[in-house]
């Protein structure tokens, strides 16, 4: 069995083919999938599809991207964060390549997150593009991880480089690959991807977007999770049940309010 530990399936493009993509996950032996909240306007629905259906967990934050959207502050994030079924805060982080100019509010938010995170004892769904010495910075400021009092979580559609990848470690953090780790083209992220262990490891859709290949360019979904999966087997020359096993555990372990 795959858990997608990251996806979207509440944007109206996947929520509206729900029974389809259930479907799809039973065919291809997701077992799990977890719904990653991006602003707190749609928050709610995020919430309702976990609410709905056993075997989707769910999380609340709001996305580094999301510029005119609410701010949250940190006890409104604990409070959501209450609810059983969110597993997580976030996804927040740093993105400085989709936003420039003063980004001091980014920060400051993810800050926010941060300080909920260690408060909820709930692990942190971290976004980074552009953006990775900032991030690895105020993830150590704010004691993100294990070793500093926090829960630490994952590093999310990961595409840094090794050092990155070994600060998060460092910090107890895992790393979770999505469908770009399959593109021709991502022969840097492969090679960290060989030398990030299994037992730092989770695999990701973040559909609707980055299909794997085969489907490179369509709509992605939790179903395709698998394909993930089948390329990091081949990469470090294990067999696939391998990982599908350890990823799993890796979730669970991480994810302690998801049973
Ligand atoms: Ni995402």
């Amino acid at each position: 069995m795959f858990i997608d530990s990251h996806c979207h399936i509440d944007f109206p493009e996947l929520s509206a083919r729900m029974p389809e993509i259930l479907a799809k996950m039973a065919e291809n032996k997701v077992s799990h999938a977890l719904c990653v909240s991006v602003d707190l306007p749609d928050f709610p629905r995020v919430l309702a599809l976990a609410e709905q259906y056993p075997h989707i967990y769910a999380s609340v934050g709001v996305h580094p991207d999301y510029e005119d959207t609410p701010e949250p502050s940190v006890e409104q994030l604990v409070e959501l964060a209450r609810h059983p079924k969110i597993v997580a805060i976030g996804e927040t982080g740093l993105d400085y390549y989709r936003l420039q100019g003063d980004l001091e509010w980014q920060r400051e938010r993810f800050r926010t997150h941060i300080r909920a995170s260690r408060e909820s004892r709930k692990p942190l769904i971290i976004h980074t593009r552009s953006a990775s010495e900032d991030t690895i910075r105020i993830m150590r400021e704010e004691g993100a991880g294990t070793g500093n009092g926090g829960v630490a979580g994952v590093m999310h559609c990961f595409t840094e480089s090794l050092d990155v990848a070994r600060a998060s470690m460092e910090q107890g953090f895992y790393i979770s690959f999505s469908g770009i780790v399959t593109f021709k083209s991502a022969k840097e992220l492969q090679a960290v991807a060989l030398e990030v262990p299994l037992e730092r490891m989770l695999i990701e859709t973040d559909s609707p977007y980055l299909a794997p290949v085969p489907y490179r360019g369509r709509m992605n979904e939790p179903g395709y999770v698998a394909h993930v999966a089948e390329f990091i087997a081949r990469l470090k020359g294990v067999p696939l049940e391998k990982v599908a096993e350890q990823t799993s555990a890796n979730f669970f372990e991480l994810f302690k309010a998801a049973a």
